[in-house]
């Protein structure tokens, strides 16, 4: 292996968090949320269904912080030897990313107070409704809802090859630089 990309700089320990943070929250809420929407909870169908309303609502801010804490800090460039099409497909993949991750969350709320239903956060207490009732709407988005999580499926399994593609083939420091900095 050579230190060509050595010089490479990584992301700062708060970027790290975010990302790991956000990363493990979003990848659990999609088999979540397909758990839920199928009622294959069984006993546990309205744990699992608080579970996936209170991660969800926790992601809006946190989403939003890291989008704050992004455009204030921005990401350490590319290899200089990246192909500008590999550079393009990165900012794309994660722009979009950054765009379906908190439309989502955003989308689950709406269409969870229009149904009308409750959006309790950890069983401590219910979070307000953000929308009146309208269930025509509700029904709507919950379809939205589906073809944005299948969306945020098939970028985040073209971002993790891409991460893995950059350790395992190309060897360069992509992937460590977002675990070690
Ligand atoms: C990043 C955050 C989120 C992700 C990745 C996500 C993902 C998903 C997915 C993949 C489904 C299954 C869709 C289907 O099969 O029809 C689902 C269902 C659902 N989600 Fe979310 N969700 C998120 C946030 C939220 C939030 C914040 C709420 C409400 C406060 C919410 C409420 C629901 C409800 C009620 C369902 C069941 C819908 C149905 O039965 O048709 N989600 N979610
Ligand atoms: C095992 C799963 C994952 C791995 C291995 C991984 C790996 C990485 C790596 C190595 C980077 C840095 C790319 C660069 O240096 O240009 C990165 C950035 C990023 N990742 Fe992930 N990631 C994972 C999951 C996710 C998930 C699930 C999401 C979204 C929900 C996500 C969103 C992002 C975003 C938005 C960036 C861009 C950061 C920036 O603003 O520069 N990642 N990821």
């Amino acid at each position: 292996m050579t230190d060509m990309t050595a010089a490479v700089p990584g992301y700062t320990p708060v970027a790290r968090l975010l990302h790991w943070t956000v990363a493990v929250l979003v990848l659990l809420m999609l088999p979540l949320g397909i758990v839920i929407a199928n009622e294959w909870g069984g006993p546990a169908q309205t744990f699992l269904y608080n579970l996936h309303k209170s991660i969800g609502a926790t992601l809006i801010p946190l989403v939003i912080i890291r989008l704050l804490y992004r455009i204030t800090h921005p990401a350490p460039p590319l290899p200089d030897d990246l192909h500008p099409l590999q550079a393009f497909a990165a900012h794309a993949t994660h722009w979009a990313l950054y765009v379906l991750i908190l439309a989502q969350p955003i989308v689950g709320y709406i269409m969870t107070s229009a149904y009308p239903a409750p959006v309790p956060f950890f069983g401590l207490f219910n979070l307000p409704a953000i929308w009146p009732e309208n269930r025509a709407l509700s029904e709507q988005l919950a379809v939205v809802h589906l073809y944005i999580g299948i969306a945020i499926a098939v970028v985040a399994a073209m971002h993790i090859g891409a991460a893995l593609f950059h350790h395992f083939v190309r060897k360069d420091r992509i992937l460590m630089r977002m675990i070690s900095g």
